[in-house]
């Protein structure tokens, strides 16, 4: 019997609704096979916040330290001013626990409709760096509120949490057929960072002598994934156009309601922590409207980090086939409904 410690954030939102679905398939996923997951609930998001001015305190740091991977279903709400939880949640986990890799893979799911009229076969991961950037919160406001105001969010990228993010997406692209990394920045405007990555890739592409790369301006690629997304293979970037381009990603591929991803801390030095892309939707928060789809693919993405890459691929074939199915039908159901039908192909 192998146990690990999953640590719940289910959040704000629509959250607890997408969570409890990843879980009924992580239990179809893992019954009989000896894998036991032991969970261990976080409150933390909107409600603890205002009940007691925490977002994330030290002592639920050390306690989410304490397992071994984190399922997390989603941060913000309109009732807290916005950035308190964003920043002192959701980023002070990727900080701390420092995951540096924000895996976000796309897949047009056969069935699934995409916005494009010719969207081609989309199957590409994009490596969002995970701790610098514009994120790291390196700056300030001057004058605020008057004529004069000037704010500056300055962006941090260091050789080492650049290096070992190219690194990575170097290596994912060694294990895939195309074997084919892309490098999206801004260096003909943002020439200090832009170079930098640059040429970090530059040093690191030898390492991989089986792996091509190319470089798209970030404006470029934003082109490129409306207009012919199955060029792209691995695309690595930084935190800020990472964000951006992944809704992007999400959006042509199918719809941000099958958008996973995985904040990873390859070195294992902290958990790794598995959440969908989207939001936590509070206009449609508690009425069961949400496809918690997207969660089912994280859990996916969390048995393949754990090393169970056959469970992930049965989890990732049951959103598959329910993605056909329900083209097929045109049936609207409710978010348990989809969990229950996810869970029962899994089991199948
Ligand atoms: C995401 C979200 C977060 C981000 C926000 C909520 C801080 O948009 O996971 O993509 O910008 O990383
Ligand atoms: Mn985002």
């Amino acid at each position: 019997e192998t146990t690990y410690r999953l640590a719940v954030v289910a959040g704000d939102g629509i959250g607890p609704e997408v969570v409890a679905e990843g879980l009924k398939c992580l239990a179809a996923a893992t019954e009989g096979t000896g894998i036991v997951f032991e969970t261990t609930e976080f409150d933390l998001g909107a409600k603890r916040w205002h009940a007691t001015g925490e977002t994330l305190t030290d002592a639920d740091l050390e306690a989410i330290k304490g397992h071994d991977v984190i399922l997390l279903g989603a941060i913000g709400d309109p009732t807290v001013p916005s950035g308190v939880l964003e920043r002192g949640l959701l980023l002070k986990l990727r900080f701390a626990l420092d995951q540096y890799v924000n895996l976000r893979p796309s897949r047009l799911y056969p069935g699934e409709v995409s916005p494009l009229r010719e969207p081609g076969e989309i199957d590409f991961v994009v490596v969002r760096e995970g701790t610098e950037g514009p994120y790291v919160g390196n700056g300030g406001a001057l004058r605020v509120d008057t004529p004069h105001e000037i704010a500056t969010e300055v962006s941090v990228n260091t050789r080492h949490g650049v290096e070992r993010v190219v690194r990575y997406a170097f290596s994912v692209a060694a294990g895939r057929d195309r074997k084919h990394v892309t490098l999206v920045h801004k260096h003909n405007v943002l020439v200090h960072a832009g170079h930098l990555w640059r040429r970090t890739v530059e040093a690191v592409a030898p390492e991989f002598p089986d792996v091509t790369w190319d470089y798209l301006h970030i404006d470029a690629a934003t082109i490129v994934m409306t207009t012919d997304p199955s060029r792209f293979d691995v695309i690595v970037t930084d935190n800020l156009f990472g964000d951006i381009l992944t809704d992007q990603a999400a959006a042509v591929s199918g719809g941000i309601g099958l958008a996973a991803s995985g904040n990873v801390n390859p070195d294992k030095t902290g958990p790794s922590m598995f959440e969908p892309v989207h939001g936590s939707a509070p206009d449609i928060a508690g009425q069961q409207k949400a496809d918690p789809s997207a969660t089912v693919l994280s859990v996916a993405m969390m048995l393949d980090f754990l090393g169970h890459g056959e469970l992930a691929a049965k989890v990732e074939a049951a959103v598959a086939a329910d993605a056909a199915a329900k083209a097929e039908s045109g049936l609207v159901r409710s978010t348990a409904e989809v969990g229950d039908a996810l869970a029962a192909r899994i089991r199948a």
